[in-house]
This record gives C-alpha cells, sequence and structure tokens, in this order.
C-alpha cells in the first residue's frame, strides 16, 4: 500500500471551535496580534508547540490510574526510572517537572562566569539557564545549516572544527560541559548524524569534558538517523536511541516531547558525585529524588511515552506526516525550511514577505495572517524574539526570520494538515497586500511572550 496512515485509531475527540473570519479578526485584536495571547479555544489548529500538546495512548491513561503518590519510594518511580535506564542508560536519574528544570539543576551546578558551553544550537531555555548562571552559551552550527533551501541530511550537526579549535584554546577550564540538542530545535528540527554524534564525544572525550544531550526529540533523531545513515539501516529505534547516548556522559530531556507527556522531563549522568550535588538543589527546588515535582501516574505516563515512541510505525507515520505539508507547501512554490525536520514545518518569511524589512517583523505579521485567515496558531521565531538586546535595548534584524508550526504528536490527521496547507496558500497568495508590524510595548526579557503589537 502506497497511502501512508495515522497508526492508531481515535478513542476520545475533544471538539474543535470553528469561527469566521470576522471573529477571529476580533479575537487577534483583543490579544494585541500576539498570538501567545489568544485563548486557546479560539484557536482552530494549533500548532505553537508540540512540547506537553501529544495525545496519550489508552495504556498510558490506564497507567496513569495505577500511579503510586507514596511520597517517597513509589512503585512509579522504580517504573520510571528503570525504563529510562534500559534506554538511555545513564546510571544516575534525577526526575523533574520539565525540560528546564533539569537544565536549571545542572547548569547550577556546573556553570559559573568563565564558563562557555557550546551546542549545536541552544534552545531558548538553555541558553537563558546558562546566562542566568553568568556563563556563555556559544551556538557551533555546521556551515550546511545556513542554506535554508539545501537538501543536506543532517543539518543539525555541529561544527567540528569550529568545536575542536574552542576546546583547543579554551580546555576543560573553561568549558565544563559540551551539549548537542537532537533535534536541533532552534536550527528547524533538523537531525544530528550519529557520526557527528561520535565525533562530539571523540573530542570532549579526549579533552575530558563532560559530553550532554539535549534529548527532547531523541526518537525523531534516532529515526532520521536510521532512513539516513546506511549503517543503521536495520538497527532497532531502542538501539539507535542505546548507542546515541552511549557516546555521552548525560542529558536533559523534556517529557512533553518524545514521551508523549503533558508534563515531565529528568536529568541523567554517570557521576555519582554530581548527582548527589543535583539531588540537593531538587529537594530544594522540585521535590524529593524519587518524584522530583511529578505525581506518580505522571511518571506511569512517561514510563510507558518512552516505549511508545521507539515503534517504528509510529516514527515512519510522525517523520512522513511533517514532510507530507513541507512537500505540499515546495509544490506551490511557498518558501519553507527544506528538508523536512521532524516536529515542525518553518515557513520563510523573509521570502515569504520580502517587501517587509526585518525590523517590521515579517514574521509576526504572517503568523498573525495565518491565524487571521485559517485560525492556524503557529509562532514568530525570528527577530521579536531574538532582535534585541535585553541590556542595551539595542535593535537588529535576527539572523533568520521563521514561522515555526510545531506538530502535536497523533493530534491532527491528514485532512487537517490539508487544511493548514490551503490556509498558508491562502496568505501566499495575497502576500503583496500584507503589512509589516510595529511593537507598542514590550517588556526587557523574553518579548515575544507579551509583546503588544498593531499595524504599520
Ligand atoms: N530543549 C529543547 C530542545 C526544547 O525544545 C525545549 C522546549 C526545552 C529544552 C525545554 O523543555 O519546555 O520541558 O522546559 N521546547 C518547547 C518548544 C517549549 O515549544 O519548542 P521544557
Amino acid at each position: 500500500m502506497k497511502t501512508i496512515i495515522e497508526p492508531f485509531r481515535i478513542k476520545m475527540v475533544e471538539p474543535i471551535k470553528l469561527t469566521t473570519r470576522e471573529q477571529r479578526a476580533q479575537f487577534m485584536q483583543a490579544a494585541n496580534y500576539n498570538p501567545f495571547l489568544l485563548r486557546a479555544e479560539d484557536v482552530v489548529i494549533d500548532l505553537l508547540t508540540d512540547s506537553g500538546t501529544s495525545a496519550m495512548s489508552a495504556e498510558a491513561w490506564g497507567a496513569m490510574m495505577r500511579g503510586d503518590e507514596s511520597y517517597a519510594g513509589a512503585r512509579s518511580w522504580y517504573r520510571f526510572r528503570d525504563t529510562v535506564k534500559d534506554i538511555f542508560g545513564f546510571e544516575q536519574v534525577i526526575p523533574t517537572h520539565q525540560g528546564r528544570a533539569a537544565e536549571s539543576i545542572l547548569f547550577g551546578v556546573m556553570v559559573n562566569a568563565d564558563s562557555i558551553v557550546p551546542n549545536n544550537t541552544h534552545f531558548d531555555t538553555t541558553r537563558a539557564n546558562i546566562e542566568f548562571n553568568h556563563g556563555t552559551a556559544l551556538d557551533l552550527p555546521c556551515a550546511e545549516a545556513s542554506d535554508l533551501e539545501s537538501d543536506y541530511p543532517f543539518k543539525g550537526n555541529m561544527d567540528i572544527a569550529a568545536l575542536e579549535k574552542l576546546v583547543a584554546a579554551e580546555g576543560p577550564e573553561r568549558i565544563p560541559l559540551i551539549m548537542v540538542t537532537v533535534t536541533n530545535n532552534s536550527g528547524g528540527g533538523q537531525p544530528v548524524s550519529m557520526a557527528n554524534i561520535r565525533e562530539i564525544s571523540r573530542i570532549a572525550r579526549g579533552a575530558g569534558i563532560p559530553f550532554y544531550i539535549d534529548a527532547c526529540r531523541f526518537a525523531e533523531n534516532g529515526h532520521f538517523i536510521k532512513r539516513r545513515e546506511a549503517e543503521f539501516k536495520d538497527v532497532s529505534s531502542i538501539d539507535i536511541a542505546r548507542e546515541m547516548f552511549s557516546y555521552a556522559d548525560g542529558c536533559t530531556m523534556s517529557a512533553k516531547k518524545d514521551a508523549f507527556a503533558n508534563i515531565g522531563g529528568f536529568l541523567c549522568t554517570n557521576d555519582a558525585d554530581l548527582a548527589h550535588r543535583e539531588r540537593n538543589i531538587l529537594i530544594l527546588t522540585e521535590g524529593f529524588p524519587t518524584y522530583g515535582g511529578l505525581a506518580g501516574r505522571d511518571l506511569e505516563a512517561i514510563a510507558v511515552g518512552l516505549r511508545e515512541i521507539l515503534d517504528e510505525d509510529y516514527l515512519d507515520y510522525r517523520l512522513l506526516s511533517t514532510r507530507y505539508v513541507v512537500e505540499h507547501l515546495r509544490e506551490l512554490g511557498i518558501p519553507v525550511v527544506v528538508p523536512a525536520g521532524g516536529h515542525a514545518v518553518y515557513l520563510d518569511a523573509r521570502r515569504f514577505l520580502p517587501h517587509i524589512e526585518p525590523l517590521q517583523y515579517p514574521g509576526q505579521s504572517l503568523a498573525v495572517e495565518l491565524y487571521l485567515e485559517a485560525g492556524v496558531r503557529g509562532v514568530e521565531i525570528g527577530t521579536v524574539m531574538f532582535g534585541s538586546d535585553p541590556h542595551t535595548g539595542e535593535e537588529k534584524p535576527a539572523r533568520l526570520d521563521l514561522v515555526r508550526l510545531a506538530i502535536p504528536r497523533r493530534v491532527y490527521t491528514q485532512s487537517h494538515m490539508d487544511y493548514v496547507v490551503e490556509g498558508i496558500n491562502l496568505v501566499w497568495e495575497r502576500r503583496k497586500d500584507i503589512r509589516g508590524m510595529r511593537i507598542v510595548k514590550a517588556p526587557q526579557f523574553l518579548r515575544h511572550f507579551t509583546a503588544v503589537f498593531d499595524w504599520i
């Protein structure tokens, strides 16, 4: 059969409220042209994030009923810990309420004002947690990452030569850890190859620097490895994951992504002393080491989700359904980042709206227009998000102006995606009439969440 189907059927549904263009114009004006400030129920297709928005399985809901809510040493904790150890292979597992809590604990113990932490591309919470500890977060994406139109298969890779140079110059004295983010969210959801991970590990181990993986989308990354790196074509998802993590000394994880959970995360390491210090902070900020800010039922859901995410039919469907949207947009001539990543579709707002200057926020205009046209909510990843220096207030264009349409796992069907493609195309057809935006009011830090906009 050539038709790819969603490899699940629907047992429980949530109605979508359909709205008219007039209603959406009112909702968007009331939200000050910032999609973050819309009410979710006024959104037809919500592609703001794939984080915490997945549909859980009957199996996971069933497991939640069995959650052991004992304060210490609950059955659910052991189930969670053993599942994490089996897949990720690290000796020490520290549960947290979500990914950024794991980052906060890790960088709290490892980073100081002299520290430089390289990554392929830091996600914004990773960067912010390093900077909060007065360290420097350094992005070292591979050269191929900057060509949005090339079909290079591993655009998430780290620039190995640049890493080698940095390590030679600064050494373990200034580099407390090296990180790599799989898939590279801020770089378009692009995968990192096993070959690249091996190289990073070789450099890190050679210099005695711990190597950590930001593992949020590890299963999607593993499946790209399976499909694109010949050596892995017959290797199972779990063995690909095990090999990937075998090269690392620890990881941070948001279970809100590749564990299908609505909340949760963890931090892993093989270093027992480090884990001891991390658990001391955990108790202060998250909770006892056998629940770390989560209910027993959450630990159960994560344990089930981590196994389910490694199902190869699911992973085939996941990567193909994202590619489905990208290919359709490409056929229509709509500028989109290629090749398709795992969890999201990224529209290139600068090429979509070339008549709008970066400082008039083409990504924001496009995100707003998509909502007005079709009720689709995406997020600007560009000059609004990155263009302002929080210390000086100085504005300059970000490297890229993109709109991210992140696809929640197992939530929307192919006809929902056809609707999204049609909506984008209707905006594309009237692109010449679309105006830029200005910021009326914005806070100093992380301004994209709450800024107030208006049309120019
Ligand atoms: N690392 C990466 C690569 C992420 O994408 C995220 C979250 C985090 C860390 C933090 O995890 O949200 O559980 O605290 N990304 C979400 C997104 C928010 O929409 O891309 P968290």
